[in-house]
């Protein structure tokens, strides 16, 4: 199969993280990078091998033949550098949320399918066993009648240590609600379905450039079963983000993205096992989509129906 060549535009902490996916795959290949940090762009292309590097997304899509852009910019960003990449006609992968903004989601999705692209999103969730065992086993009926979901997410310190950006910390585009959160409402869609967000009320820093400290949120699923939101940062203790599902027969967690709990009603929570399919990742899924083939990927939609909850979610109630 001929390579596939991928140009990736953001090299910060998951541009580089997906940067090690497309090199150890061995059906693509990445020809050519972006970042305004020229350092980081320049370093970055020495260590690919000597390949090209830019400054600009636009220098990139105008002067190098590829296949897929990668766009791993912060979210403020991606509507522009995106919107430039599908009218060039070229496939996209889109790091979470989709946009900043509910209008360039909607713009971003109904251009990418009008291209007629292949257009995708960067939802980890999608492809992890833990995350798709705790949809087989509630689907199989092992915690019964769902009568409560539950995210819970508890930070020490926001931004993280492995995230220290100004961005993630900033009302604007970031806040563990945005960068955390926007994946559980994306899986909470695609196991249970459609979302209605009731109430939001956040604990917001006095500084109006400073994201939440701190959320409780109320939503539902369509059959009116509760989903709540819970958030807090800058405490004691340690982080953990807690996915429970809780059922008429039992309860499921996803505990800190990898590890899946679940016990029957009396019975203590143990650990319990998944399937790991190597085989199942989201490049290899964007090489069989590219190569014409059955896939599995989570396109623009599934980015703009998270992001449609997530901006209520992350903005105060009247
Ligand atoms: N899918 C996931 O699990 C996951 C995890 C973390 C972050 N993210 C998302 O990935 C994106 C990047 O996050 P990060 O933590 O790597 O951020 P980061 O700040 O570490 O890196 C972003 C990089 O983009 C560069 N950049 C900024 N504007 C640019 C522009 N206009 N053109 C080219 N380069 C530009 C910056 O110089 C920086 O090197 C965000 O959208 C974030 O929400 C996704």
């Amino acid at each position: 199969m001929e390579q596939i060549k991928v140009g990736v535009v953001g090299l910060g902490a998951i541009g580089e993280r997906l940067i090690q996916g497309f090199t150890a795959n061995e059906n693509t290949t990445v020809v050519a990078v972006v970042d305004t940090d020229i350092n980081r762009a320049s370093q970055m292309a020495e260590k690919l091998g000597g390949i090209n590097w830019y400054e600009n997304h636009l220098d990139l899509i105008n002067k190098e033949k590829l296949d897929l852009v990668y766009v791993a910019v912060p979210p403020k960003y991606h509507h522009k550098i995106t919107v430039d990449v599908i009218e060039k006609g070229i496939n996209v992968l889109c790091e979470k949320p989709l946009a900043n903004s509910v209008v360039e989601a909607k713009h971003m999705l109904d251009k990418a399918e009008e291209a007629g692209i292949i257009h995708a999103m960067n939802f980890p969730l999608n492809y992890s066993a833990s995350a798709n065992m705790f949809e087989k086993l509630f689907k199989s009926g092992y915690i019964g009648k769902l009568r409560r979901i539950e995210l819970n997410m508890k930070f020490p310190q926001w931004p993280r240590a492995w995230q220290q950006n100004e961005w993630v910390a900033g009302r604007e585009q970031g806040g563990f609600v945005l960068e955390v959160g926007v994946h559980f409402i994306q899986l909470t869609q695609r196991i249970f379905g459609s979302i209605l967000h009731q109430h939001t009320k956040l604990e917001l820093p006095e500084d109006p450039t400073k994201c939440e400290t701190g959320i409780i949120a109320t939503l539902q699923l369509s059959d009116g079963t509760p989903l709540i939101i819970n958030g807090i940062s800058q405490i004691a203790g340690e982080e953990r983000i807690e996915y429970v599902a809780y059922g008429s027969e039992g309860t499921l967690s996803l505990v800190n993205w990898a590890r899946l709990e679940g016990g029957k009603l009396g019975e203590e929570i143990q650990p319990l096992e998944t399937e790991i399919d190597e085989t199942q990742n989201l490049i290899s899924n964007l090489v069989d989509a590219i190569a014409g083939k059955e896939s599995k990927l989570y396109d623009f939609k599934a980015g703009y129906d998270a992001q449609v909850i997530l901006e209520k979610v992350r903005n105060e109630s009247e």
